[in-house]
């Protein structure tokens, strides 16, 4: 897309954080799973009649000390068993939404991962139909311009991907795109090669978790193989000089999550993440919340942490800010809108 330049306002340090408070936002990388608060595992747990490992909330959340993606992951399903009934998935989203407004979220695509349900017995329907009506009471009573992307689970098999396809084609106008997500070491993105092939001739858009625990060379399958057109995460990129110019030449969108990335000891403290590095050198990264109940911040928390603890400036928030709505599979229309909306902020704060 192309745009009249914009020149961004010199900004006053000590009001950078209300800037990126006030800036409008798209959050491209949210798995609606991990915006469970355990507040509300357990008032679902206690309306489903289901049993809990903890037995309280602070319990629960005093477990919350990762050490990689695999020991997220494993509380991450723990957490999900509580979802039972097509009213569950929509309070579930609805209380993101929630706090996705407070936080100027303009538009948002949110993760989804049907097999996490399905292998529990809940259909396809009850997931996608609580999830599907809470995207549109978003637009309603937030005016948040909400869309869901299906993720297969790449510690699954292929065979289990394409039944899972099956399964919400009936529901193909729900959902706007598939992901891939779950344990990356050992399952890269070419396992998923046939299943990603199939969604592109269905019209379905493409993202892939790639780079977050995993090497470069799982990007690079993620674009060639998968043919994706955002990567999830991407930050191993940066160990790779020629992958790093073909994504800022073909400005490939980085769905970027700070706090995740800390939290999971992808980066040793979020002083050393390399976010500036990425924008620096060109490349269309975001920033986005990843599991935001699991690691301890929404949108603007990671904002407001990763510039505290970096020193990124008020050229890289609106860098970040065009970079996400122009990343999302929003309309070119929707898409000037926001653009509009992002430098109404930027001039305020000028
Ligand atoms: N990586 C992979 N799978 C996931 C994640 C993640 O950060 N969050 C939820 N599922
Ligand atoms: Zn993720």
């Amino acid at each position: 897309m192309t745009r009249p330049d914009f020149t961004v306002p010199s900004v006053a340090p000590e009001r950078l954080p209300d800037l990126l408070r006030a800036m409008p936002k798209a959050e491209l990388h949210i798995h609606i799973e991990g915006s469970l608060e355990p507040e509300l595992i357990f008032a679902l747990a206690g309306r489903n009649g289901v049993a809990l490992p903890y037995a309280s909330v602070e319990s629960l959340r005093s477990a919350y000390a990762f050490t990689d993606l695999q020991s997220f992951l494993d509380i991450y399903y723990a957490g999900a068993s509580v979802l039972l009934h097509e009213q569950d998935f929509y309070d579930m989203a609805r209380a993101y939404f929630e706090r996705a407004a407070a936080d100027n979220v303009l538009r948002a695509e949110l993760f989804f991962d049907p097999q996490t349900h399905t292998a529990r017995g809940v259909s396809m329907q009850t997931v996608i139909h609580g999830l599907h009506r809470a995207c549109a009471d978003a637009k309603a009573d937030f005016g948040i311009d909400a869309e869901l992307i299906l993720c297969f689970l790449r510690h699954l098999s292929e065979e289990d991907a394409f039944a899972t396809l099956e399964a919400a084609l009936p529901l193909r106008d729900k959902f706007i795109g598939v992901g891939l997500d779950s344990s990356e070491l050992g399952h890269p993105p070419e396992k998923f090669a046939r299943v990603f092939a199939r969604c592109r001739e269905l019209g379905l858009r493409r993202v892939a978790h790639a780079g977050e625990e995993g090497p470069p060379a799982y990007i690079w399958s993620a674009l060639d193989v998968l043919q994706v057109e955002r990567i999830d995460h991407g930050v191993q990129a940066i160990h790779d000089a020629e992958l790093m110019a073909r994504l800022a030449r073909e400005r490939v969108p980085l769905t970027v999550c700070p706090l995740s990335n800390q939290k999971l000891c992808v980066f040793p403290d979020l002083a050393e993440h390399n976010l500036g590095a990425l924008l620096d050198a060109g490349l269309a990264a975001t920033v986005n919340s990843d599991d935001p109940a699991y690691f301890g911040g929404y949108m603007n928390d990671n904002f407001l942490q990763t510039f505290a603890a970096t020193g990124l400036t008020a050229q890289h928030a609106y860098q970040l800010g065009r970079n996400a709505f122009e990343g999302s599979f929003a309309s070119a229309e929707a898409k000037r809108g926001y653009m509009a909306q992002l430098e109404a902020v930027f001039r305020r704060f000028s």
